[in-house]
């Protein structure tokens, strides 16, 4: 079985398969710490995301909005209210440490925390309060380090990477400018994560970035509240005096050294840069110039890795979107896109994946594997140019967007894989006080730093020259991004000619391979014994989606069990464990052989909206311009789903007569399964084929 195949690598922290597998494999794990040989690198990384622990969660409280799982009689569970809009009991936040210090902790390298880590200020008669804010994200990060503590009891064993989401200050979304005393307390309670010589600049902005493997690879939290759109605190990402600005700017300089010296970036942050044909997240500003600086750092950024969504999904950056006349203001564009509701209902999220899709089905698909070998340079130049092509794909940028603990659907974590090879004996992350010659180092970025924030104008002299030369080189090209007149914007140098393309397009080390995500069925694991509905809420038997659909601008999710009433007194949950949900390994639909951009937009384009595709083949525009790509070829016949065995087998059946039916419906069939993660298995079949119409 292919599962077996990857179990050594890929699964051994899987609860489910450990079991499988008898106490050998416990053993072992328990062997290993006890010996605490020399940590090493194992290729493996947590993202953890959108917590929000709720101390005023009950459990058998009712999950109507003005309930919100906090008094009344209904249907919460012991471990949370699946598929509802309640918040996280502290029981499934000290469930999910436990599953993490017996399956995961000794086999990582490090881990992405990206943020909201307190309850939603949803429920009027317990508004929330400072305390209560902090307090329990000094739990949660008073959680991380005791969980990474070092026997020695002197710091931790791996990196923890926090970022701020929009509900971890009061009120929710409004961070102003620093230094304030929101960006003090944080100080303070990441002091564990936030190495010793940036806490001063945190204190500046929020943002700061560890070296998670020294002189290899940083990771670096984005105060992404500085983007985001409904910060009435902040006004984007154009004026040197905006927190954004200096944010894009302390960022340019930082990846500039990163460069330098020969290391690479993953950026995190908590406020996705999503930014469909109707909805954006990010102030537009500040995402042009995000686009722009992925685009000119592609040699150095692996990924960028988000959460507050909620939502499994990954976005797509396309630099050709890049219009610098919409920094200096005299664009139109940035006032299209209405700003994205906080918190999605269902309907609104498949509205908008479904934009998504229609961007996919314009992107340009990577060259087939026979063109690939046909001796394509980085730029897409072969022979005389007369086929232009991506080949890297690098005119994309990619974020991934971790779904959250929170069981909005079910909580889920995700464990990263990067590639180490090379890395095996490379010195790794000590949580000791930096040695002198580090020092020095740090004390030459630091003062760059602290330049960044406090005299950008100055510091912006140094980076006048490079822009020059930047200038200069576009100037060079024929076709070129068009030309800016805002005097502050400072466009970061390219990649070097010689550079080769980066982690992110071809793989080499420290190239994402791919990803695992587990989830709780806290539907199994609640086993919650519920009366049927007791009248006046009539939608106990009815569907999920009927539950949920009816009112669109009903923001309160009352969740799959809404208006049931629990039997028993006392709930009695069954054990609780994460399991597999799927994983980019040996996923037969997604097929992603790594996590490069290419992978993504092929499978991007394998789900493009149906008509669009079509329309393409007809045209034979794309056809022509990108080879025969028939993605919907690669999709056949191996199908992992067992419930549609026997579709398939009619498929096979109809296959030549219908071959552009069947494609569609391949298509359709990769994009319901990309729909099924994307709500982390929470819809049935024929719930998923309604978010179709
Ligand atoms: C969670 O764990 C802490 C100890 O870390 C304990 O004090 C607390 O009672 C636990 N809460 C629940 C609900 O299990
Ligand atoms: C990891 O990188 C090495 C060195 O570039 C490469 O040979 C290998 O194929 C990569 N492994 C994967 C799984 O991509
Ligand atoms: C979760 O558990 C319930 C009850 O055991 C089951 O019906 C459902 O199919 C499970 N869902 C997933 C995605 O595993
Ligand atoms: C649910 O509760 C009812 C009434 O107490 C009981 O008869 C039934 O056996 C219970 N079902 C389960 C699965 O525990
Ligand atoms: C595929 O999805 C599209 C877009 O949602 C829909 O219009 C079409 O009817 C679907 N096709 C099939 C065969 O379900």
């Amino acid at each position: 079985m292919a599962l077996r195949h990857f179990l050594g690598l890929t699964l051994l922290c899987h609860g489910v398969i450990a079991g499988l597998l008898g106490p050998a494999t416990t053993e072992r794990r328990q062997a290993v710490a006890e010996r605490s040989v020399p940590r090493k690198l194992h290729g493996r990384f947590l993202h953890i995301t959108d917590i929000h622990p709720d101390e005023f969660y009950k459990v058998h409280s009712s999950t109507d909005e003005d309930s919100a799982c906090h008094r009344g009689i209904g249907p919460a569970g012991p471990y949370g209210a699946e598929t509802s809009d309640c918040d996280t009991p502290f029981s499934l936040v000290n469930a999910t440490f436990d599953w993490i210090a017996a399956n995961l902790k000794d086999e990582i390298d490090f881990v992405v925390w990206t943020g909201d880590s307190a309850r939603h200020d949803r429920d009027e008669e317990l508004p929330r309060s400072q305390d209560q804010v902090l307090g329990t994200n000094t739990w949660i990060a008073d959680k991380f380090a005791a969980l990474f503590a070092r026997p020695d009891g002197y710091g931790m064993t791996v990196p923890v990477v926090p970022t701020f989401g929009n509900n971890d200050i009061l009120p929710h979304n409004i961070m102003l400018p620093g230094p304030n005393r929101w960006l003090q307390q944080y100080t303070h309670i990441w002091r564990h994560f936030i190495p010793e010589e940036q806490r001063h600049s945190f204190e500046f902005g929020g943002w700061f970035y560890v070296e998670v493997i020294p002189n290899k690879l940083a990771v670096f939290s984005l105060n992404t509240l500085y983007f985001f759109d409904r910060n009435a605190g902040v006004d984007g990402c154009a004026a040197p005096s905006e927190p954004g600005y200096k944010q894009l700017e302390w960022l340019r300089v930082q990846l500039q050294f990163i460069r330098e010296r020969g290391m690479k970036a993953i950026l995190i942050g908590h406020v996705p840069p999503a930014r469909t044909e109707s909805k954006r997240l990010w102030d537009e500003t500040c995402w042009q110039k995000y686009s722009l600086w992925m685009h000119q750092f592609r040699d150095v950024v692996v990924a960028g890795l988000y959460g507050h969504m909620n939502i499994d999904h990954f976005l797509i950056g396309d630099s050709n979107d890049i219009n610098l006349a919409a920094l200096s203001g005299s664009a139109a564009e940035s006032g299209i896109r209405d700003a994205m509701e906080d918190e999605l209902t269902l309907q609104s999220a498949s509205d908008y994946l479904l934009e998504l899709r229609n961007d996919w089905a314009k992107l340009t698909p990577p060259p087939t594997f026979s063109e690939e070998l046909d001796g394509i340079d980085r730029d897409g130049r072969r022979g005389g140019g007369k086929k232009r092509k991506h080949r890297w794909g690098e005119r994309y940028h990619l974020s991934l967007i971790s779904p959250s603990v929170v069981p909005n659907y079910f909580p889920t974590l995700r464990v990263m894989e990067y590639n180490i090879t090379g890395l095996e004996n490379v010195p790794l992350w000590k949580d000791t006080p930096k040695t002198t010659a580090t020092d020095v180092f740090d004390d030459n970025r630091n003062s760059q730093k602290h330049i960044d924030l406090r005299h950008v104008s100055s510091e912006t002299e140094s980076g006048t020259r490079s822009d020059a030369e930047t200038t200069k080189k576009h100037h060079n090209k024929k076709k070129q991004k068009k030309p800016h007149n805002d005097p502050n914007l400072i466009i970061p140098e390219p990649p070097s000619k010689s550079s080769p393309p980066g982690p992110a397009y071809s793989p080499q080390p420290l190239t994402l391979t791919g990803y695992t995500q587990y989830y709780a069925n806290l539907t199994r694991i609640n086993n919650l014994n519920l009366t049927a509905s007791a009248g006046a809420e009539t939608n106990s038997g009815s569907s999920f989606l009927d539950n949920l659909m009816p009112d669109w601008l009903l923001r309160w999710r009352n969740g799959k069990h809404a208006g049931k009433k629990p039997v028993a007194k006392l709930p009695q949950p069954r054990e609780f464990t994460f399991e597999v949900e799927y994983n980019t390994f040996e996923d037969k639909i997604y097929k992603l052989g790594d996590l490069t951009v290419n992978s993504f937009v092929e499978l991007a384009v394998r789900m493009g909206k149906p008509s669009a595709s079509k329309q393409r083949s007809e045209t034979g525009v794309v056809v022509d311009e990108d080879g025969d790509n028939d993605y919907g070829e690669e999709d056949s016949d191996q199908e992992g789903d067992s419930d549609e065995g026997a579709e398939t087998e009619q498929k096979k059946r109809k296959k030549g007569k219908k071959g552009k039916k069947d494609k569609k419906r391949k298509q359709n069939r990769t994009w319901l399964h990309f729909l099924n993660h994307a709500f982390v298995g929470t819809l049935e079949k024929k719930e998923l084929k309604k978010l179709l119409d």
